[in-house]
C-alpha cells in the first residue's frame, strides 16, 4: 500500500461493518467454503448465503442453468437445507472465514419469512437480506416483490420477528415501480436496500422447439443487466431523497471488474454485489477489491464511502 494515500475500503451499512464493499451475491457463492479452495475468502467483504427458507427445497426439476452471449439464465428455485439445518452445519464454517454473513430469506407465505426470520434473529448471523425477487418459484418469492401493497407486509412482519439483525430489502428489476417498492420496504423497516436480483427473461430450445426451462421463464443476470441495473440504482438514489426515504443502497447487476464496480459506487450505491462473475472467473472479487483501492489512491481519495456521496 502507498502510506503517503493509504486507501481505507471499510463501510457500514445500517451498523454491520464490512471491511470493504465487495460482498458475494446470494446464489452465487454457496455458503463460502466452495470458493475457499480457489480464493482467499477472507479478503471479501461479506457473503451472502444461497437462498433460505424455512423448510428444505429440492429445488426446480430440468434445467437449471443457460448461457446467453452476454449473461447467464437460472431457474434454480432455492435449492437449500433450509434455515434450522443451515444454521447448525454450514453458519459455524461460514462464519469462520472472516467476512460478513448475510443471510438471504426466502419464503411462499409471511408467516414463512416471519418463522424463518426468527431463527437467524437467534443465530450468529450479521444480516439479513429479504428476497421478495426470487423470479423462479411458484409461490411467494418474486409475487411480493412487484408492488408496494404485497412487499409491506413481509417487511413488517419480519421486523416484528427480527429484533436484533439490520433487515436489507432485496428488490425485484421487474417491478412495474421499483422506487413504489423500496419506498413502502423502508417504511415496513428495511434498513437497507439491495437491487437488482435477475430479470425475467427465456430462451427456447430450436431443436425441440420448447422453452428451455420447466417454469418457461427464468433469471437473467451477467454482464447483459449491467448498465440497466445501473440506471435502476442512479434514479432509486434519488427516489429514496425525494421521499425523505434514504438508507444505503447495495448494488449489483453484472458487475465484473473495478470499473463495473466503481460505476455502481458512483451512482450512489454504499456497496456491491458479484455474482454471475465468480462462475467464470472465481478471483474477479479480489480483483475488484484490488482495484478500488487502486483507484483510490490514484485519486489521493481516503475513504471509499467519499465515492458514494453525490
Ligand atoms: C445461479 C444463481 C442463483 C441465484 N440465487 C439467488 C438466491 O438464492 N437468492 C437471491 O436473492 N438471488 C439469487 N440470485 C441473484 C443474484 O444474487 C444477483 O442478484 C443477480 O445474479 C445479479 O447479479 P450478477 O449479474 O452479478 O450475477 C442468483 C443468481 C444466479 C446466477
Amino acid at each position: 500500500m502507498n502510506e503517503q494515500h493509504p486507501a481505507n475500503l471499510s463501510v457500514s451499512i445500517a451498523g454491520m461493518r464490512l471491511r470493504n464493499p465487495v460482498i458475494a451475491a446470494s446464489g452465487t457463492f454457496g455458503y463460502g467454503s466452495e470458493y475457499a479452495e480457489l480464493i482467499d475468502v477472507s479478503r471479501l467483504g461479506g457473503i451472502c448465503t444461497k437462498g433460505l427458507t424455512l423448510n428444505p427445497r429440492p429445488g426446480n426439476k430440468g434445467i437449471r442453468l443457460w448461457e446467453t452471449p452476454a449473461g447467464l439464465l437460472n431457474s434454480i428455485g432455492l435449492e437449500n437445507p433450509g434455515i434450522a439445518a443451515f444454521i447448525e452445519k454450514e453458519l459455524p464454517r461460514l462464519r469462520s472465514l472472516g467476512p460478513a454473513v448475510i443471510a438471504n430469506l426466502s419464503g411462499s407465505t409471511i408467516e414463512e419469512y416471519a418463522e424463518g426470520a426468527a431463527l437467524l434473529d437467534a443465530s450468529p448471523v450479521d444480516m439479513i437480506e429479504i428476497n421478495i425477487s426470487c423470479p423462479n418459484v411458484k409461490a411467494g418469492g418474486m409475487a411480493f416483490g412487484l408492488d408496494g401493497e404485497a412487499a409491506a407486509p413481509v417487511v413488517t412482519q419480519v421486523r416484528r420477528s427480527c429484533k436484533n439483525k439490520p433487515l436489507m430489502v432485496k428488490l425485484s428489476p421487474n417491478a412495474p415501480d421499483l422506487a413504489a417498492v423500496a419506498v413502502a420496504c423502508v417504511k415496513a423497516g428495511a434498513d437497507a436496500l439491495s437491487l437488482v436480483n435477475t430479470f425475467k427473461a427465456m430462451a427456447i430450445d430450436t431443436k425441440s422447439g420448447k422453452p428451455v426451462f420447466d417454469n418457461i421463464s427464468a433469471g437473467l443476470s451477467g454482464p447483459a443487466i449491467k448498465p440497466i441495473a445501473l440506471r435502476m440504482v442512479w434514479e432509486l438514489y434519488d427516489s429514496l431523497k425525494a421521499a425523505k426515504a434514504a438508507v444505503p443502497i447495495v448494488g449489483m447487476g453484472g458487475i465484473s471488474n473495478a470499473e463495473d464496480a466503481l460505476e455502481f459506487l458512483m451512482a450512489g450505491a454504499a456497496a456491491v454485489q458479484v455474482g454471475s462473475a465468480s462462475f467464470a472467473h472465481p478471483a474477479a472479487m479480489i480483483e475488484i477489491i484490488d482495484g478500488i483501492g487502486n483507484f483510490m489512491r490514484s485519486k489521493k481519495i481516503k475513504n471509499v464511502e467519499e465515492i458514494s456521496v453525490r
